[in-house]
């Protein structure tokens, strides 16, 4: 067995936020906490995890998770990102950021960074959805005073293709010829498309390498319980069927 190996089956809970390794508190304080139970998507963060089995491809998926839900064991070689790490005012804001704003998307702002990690976690694995697929995104994210219009009339500009086969807003490129969406523009516009930066999805930041590396047998876990007297071995499923195998395995050791 070689040496990452030896350490991806360690006590050792390994896992990264906005490109940082975690190994304290990390006092972000963008993503909020609405319900705490499954319900708002306030709390929305992307988990980024890297699938070296996966067809033969090292591919990394992006998955919109809400954070109220997720075992902080869950998050063992993976990539957390939050809505800071997408973009700032201080920094740049990404498109996601930008087209929500001036799509004036956000009045109280508490849903505003759920919303925002949905549409960034959906670009990150289609960076040119539908409208369906927008929709189909926000399903888990509520907003209390806004209304959805905005916010929807901010995304689609995503869901745009320029005919000329270049990625990127035809609107707010200047250019009216587009397909992909089949909604026609609204009549009157909540914004100036004029002001958009464009999205490039290869400007996005890169999966953490030390992650690739240690990702060799990412189902095991082991922790020491809280007695040291013996160990714990969490198993974190990749689909159903691993699910199921364990299910199985563990009624078959009682
Ligand atoms: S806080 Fe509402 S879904 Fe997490
Ligand atoms: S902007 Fe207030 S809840 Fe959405």
């Amino acid at each position: 067995m070689t040496d990452s190996q030896n350490r991806t089956s360690s006590d050792e809970l390994i896992f990264f936020v906005n490109g940082k390794k975690v190994r304290r508190v990390v006092g972000l304080t963008g993503t909020k906490l609405g319900c705490a139970e499954g319900g708002c998507g306030a709390c929305t963060v992307m988990l980024s995890r890297y699938q070296p089995f996966h067809t033969n491809k090292l591919i990394s998926q992006h998955y919109a998770v809400n954070a109220c839900l997720a075992p902080l064991c869950s998050l063992h070689l993976v990539a957390v990102t939050t809505v800071e790490g997408i973009g700032s005012v201080a920094r740049k804001l990404h498109p996601v950021q930008e087209r929500i704003a001036k799509s004036h998307g956000s009045q109280c702002g508490f849903c505003t960074p759920g919303i925002v990690m949905s549409m960034y976690a959906l670009l990150r694995n289609n960076p040119t959805p539908s409208m369906a697929d927008v929709e189909e995104a926000f399903q888990g994210n509520l907003c209390r005073c806004t209304g959805y219009r905005p916010i929807l009339e901010g995304y689609k500009t995503f869901t745009m293709v320029r005919t000329d086969g270049k990625n990127g807003c035809c609107m707010a490129n200047g250019n009216g010829d587009f397909q992909g969406s089949k909604d026609k523009p609204e009549a009157t516009s909540l914004y100036n498309t004029a002001d958009f930066e464009p999205y490039d999805p290869t400007q996005e930041v890169i999966f953490p390498p030390e992650l690739m590396v240690r990702n060799t047998n990412p189902q095991e876990i082991h922790s020491k319980t809280l007695n040291q007297a013996k160990y714990l071995v969490a198993y974190k499923p990749d689909h159903h069927l691993h699910t199921v195998e364990h299910k199985l395995l563990c009624q078959s050791k009682i």
